[in-house]
């Protein structure tokens, strides 16, 4: 299975921001190898509570570092990370229990282009501001 690869295309510039998003990738392709060797499930549970730990960690990093600065993003930005944990949880819920089929991890990997796109857009211009702050 094809793996997510940090490019150079995804970094920030923010040491920190660059770090957990790497390490998001991580998780998401320890979560995709869970599956695609059909380690079971309760591997495959491992990694997907992980990722949404991961997630929740990073996102809250993130608010703190908008918070700080005053940034004038933070509304839209926060509301962006709520919709995408909430739906992470629904996607990565229904692969454990449905398990990992091709329709569920369509959805994750749809899921995770959002998250993708989000980091090279929304993710960018906050390290852009937190540069100047
Ligand atoms: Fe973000």
């Amino acid at each position: 299975m094809a793996k997510y690869e940090f490019t150079k295309k995804l970094e920030t510039g923010n040491t920190i921001i660059d770090k957990e998003h790497r390490e998001l990738l991580d998780a998401v392709n320890n979560l995709m190898d869970a599956c695609s060797k059909g380690e079971g499930r309760t591997s495959m549970d491992a990694t997907i509570k992980f990722l949404n730990n991961y997630v929740e960690k990073h996102f809250t990093h993130e608010e703190q570092l908008q918070q700080k600065s005053n940034y004038p993003g933070i509304t839209a930005h926060k509301a962006f990370h709520q919709q995408y944990t909430t739906k992470l949880k629904e996607i990565t819920s229904g692969i454990s229990l449905s398990g990992p089929t091709i329709v569920e991890l369509g959805k994750l990997n749809g899921h995770i282009s959002v998250l993708i796109s989000h980091i090279s857009t929304e993710d960018k211009k906050l390290a852009a501001f937190l540069s100047q702050a």
